[in-house]
């Protein structure tokens, strides 16, 4: 099975991003070749700063080997070292209709919040398939935000084939429910373009006022808590801690005499406890950046060889050859 996955260098991985993505796609790829991208073509669309954008670059690389990516077994590249994925995108765009990317939600959402609606913002989904269709991926591990991307994806590659003939593997999207959206700390998804993030590789000071600053209803220490369902303390210590250690802190939110400071104190030891082997794995690596960027260009060779073969059958399908 060949599984496929990106994260855009856009800013500092948040435990919405690893609970949401990182982590199902480090668990999936165990069960086959896996593909995991860093989408730096993509984040053009929101970074117009050329060192920004480098630097972000490296964080993603070594926020995903932190986290346990196997180099060994699985291809981490840089979008950007596999170009024929633009080639891709142009002959995807013949194929692609308007409406499904004038309905496309993240675009609406990201011009109401203030980004310039320019041409690449608007193709961003042509590209996001043809990232996924150019190593013939079959899973795709994303969090529930991208669920309508991965439909575009799939249309496109069901399109192109019916013109063309079979070329693309109709891919699939991987949507764990249990983390589908974890909220951030004023209860919205969590999400950079909200300030409303816990990062895992920033400082501990940061961290903790983070935590203790969740949004919390205003019921006193002593009330039992009754709204458990939309507890975000609880909702994310259900993502971090064991299932036994989730019914406790439930447990004692529901007999009343715990406050909530108390239960954002057990929640930010269990992420201390949850990312600490990945943070010191970070500071090794970090001191060794030579094998990062060896990782990298490992990768990119072997996306490159696979592209290849894609490409090399399209451009035979739509008569570029
Ligand atoms: P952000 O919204 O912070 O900009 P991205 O759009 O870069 O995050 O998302 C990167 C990956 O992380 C995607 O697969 C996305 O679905 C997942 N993701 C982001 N935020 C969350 C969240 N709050 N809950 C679950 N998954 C998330
Ligand atoms: N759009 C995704 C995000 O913002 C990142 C991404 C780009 C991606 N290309 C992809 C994810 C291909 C999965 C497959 O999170």
């Amino acid at each position: 099975m060949r599984i496929l996955s990106g994260i855009q260098p856009s800013g500092k991985l948040h435990i919405g991003n690893y609970f949401g993505m990182m982590r199902p796609a480090l668990e999936l790829a165990q069960k086959g070749e896996a593909f995991y991208f860093i989408a730096d073509y993509h984040a053009l669309t929101s970074i117009a700063n050329p060192d920004e954008l480098r630097q972000n670059v490296l964080d993603v690389a070594l926020d995903f080997l932190a986290c346990g990516l196997d180099p060994e077994k699985t291809v981490l590249y840089r979008q950007s070292d596999v170009p024929q994925v633009t080639e891709l995108t142009w002959i995807l765009s013949n194929v692609t209709p308007l409406p499904m990317l004038e309905n496309a939600h993240s675009y609406k959402d990201k011009i109401a919040q203030g980004l310039k609606p320019n041409a690449g913002l608007f193709t961003y989904p042509v590209l996001m398939a043809a990232d996924i269709l150019i190593v013939q991926g079959e899973r795709v591990p994303v969090g529930k935000d991208q669920k309508q991307h991965l439909e575009i994806a799939r249309d496109i590659a069901g399109a192109f084939n019916r013109q063309y003939g079979e070329v693309f593997v109709v891919p699939e999207a991987d949507i764990r429910p249990d983390v589908a959206t974890l909220p951030g700390i004023d209860g919205r998804k969590m999400s950079k373009s909200y300030n409303n993030t816990i990062e895992i590789f920033g400082d501990d000071k940061a961290a903790k006022k983070k935590v203790m600053g969740i949004l919390t209803d205003s019921q006193p220490v002593e009330a039992p808590k009754k709204d458990l369902e939309n507890n975000i303390p609880l909702q994310i210590y259900k993502v971090v801690a064991s299932a036994d250690k989730a019914r406790e802190l439930e447990a004692k939110l529901a007999a009343g005499g715990f406050g909530y400071g108390e239960a954002k104190k057990e929640l930010l030891a269990a992420l201390t406890d949850y990312f600490a082997p990945s943070r010191a794995k970070r500071a090794e690596l970090v001191k060794n950046l030579d094998y990062v960027h060896e990782v990298l260009q490992k990768g990119a060779a072997r996306a490159n060889a696979v592209a290849g073969e894609t490409m090399a059958k399209v451009r035979r399908a739509v008569g570029l050859k």
